[in-house]
């Protein structure tokens, strides 16, 4: 279905149709992908300015939610600092709840958006691909996601970190550097650092970090692998410039496709499944 949506047709899908948007996060495109998705299938968007909200009067996230469903929405959208916040927010609602990131813990439409556009390049067959996931796993929510998701398509998920960004589970292979896998992988997905959720420095510079973990044009002839990064990249950090422009670097691809995986979950959510 987000193949369809990939055509861009304007449709009346879900019009009619209110969706809340509730981004208690900074966020330039989940956001404005899910509201470009949104009113491409005809729907109305109400975004709450959650820095004038009544949040900051001391009203409690989950009277807020009940507020904003007792206006009878289709749907809510919710991004959040505190994992697990918006499925526990699911009990105090009628209409779907959608996460768009939880803290460390979870982005699934990021994860879907991801999955798209390796099952696209690939025209579908993913079992058996490796990907390695580089950078800060043990804090990125993209990685959370992409490592429930993955394996479920037969993909074989390698997670590569310096030891202060080391996942803290045992179910995946671990590497302190992308050299000693590179030769063997089909995709990298390089993160960016998550400095706002880290209480400690753990580098003097991240060009430091760079130095080991920054996917340069050196790795890119190497290995002819799929490089995905979920933005904002930080340039010369986490991809240099360079690869920035390389054809096998999919990240406005990976923005594209997100705009028609939202769309088919905003249809698959508030039509069929309620
Ligand atoms: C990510 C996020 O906010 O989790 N960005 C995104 O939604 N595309 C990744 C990040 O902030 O590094």
């Amino acid at each position: 279905e987000a193949r369809e949506f990939l055509k861009f047709e304007p449709n009346e899908i879900l019009k009619g149709k209110i969706i809340v948007t509730l981004f208690f996060e900074n966020s330039t495109r989940t956001r404005s992908s899910f509201e470009i998705a949104a009113k491409r299938l005809g729907a109305e968007v109400v975004s709450l300015d959650v820095s004038t909200s009544s949040t900051s009067k001391g009203e409690t996230i989950f009277d807020t939610v009940a507020n904003i469903n007792a206006m009878k929405p289709d749907a809510i959208i919710i991004r959040h600092s505190e994992c697990g916040l918006p499925e526990s927010l699911t009990g105090y609602v009628d209409c779907p709840i959608i996460n768009a990131g939880d803290g460390k813990h979870a982005h699934p439409t990021q994860a879907l958006l991801d999955l798209f556009t390796i099952y696209e390049h690939f025209e579908g067959q993913t079992e058996g691909k490796k990907i390695a996931i580089v950078g800060d796993v043990r804090n990125s929510r993209v990685a959370g996601s992409n490592r429930r998701l993955l394996p479920r398509f037969g993909i074989d998920v390698n997670l590569v970190a310096p030891d202060c960004f080391k996942y803290e589970g045992d179910e995946f292979k671990q590497f302190d550097t992308i050299q000693e896998i590179i030769d063997d992988m089909d995709i990298v997905m390089s993160l960016r650092s998550q400095l706002e959720r880290h209480n400690i420095t753990y580098f003097e510079s991240l060009q430091e970090y760079a130095k080991d973990f920054c996917i340069t044009s050196e790795l890119m002839e190497r290995k002819e692998f799929l490089l995905l990064h979920p933005g904002p990249v930080n340039r010369n950090i986490d991809i240099t410039d360079e690869v920035l422009k390389h054809p096998r670097c999919k990240v406005l691809e990976q923005v594209t496709n997100g705009v028609a995986i939202r769309a088919s979950i905003l249809k698959k959510l508030i039509l069929e499944d309620r």
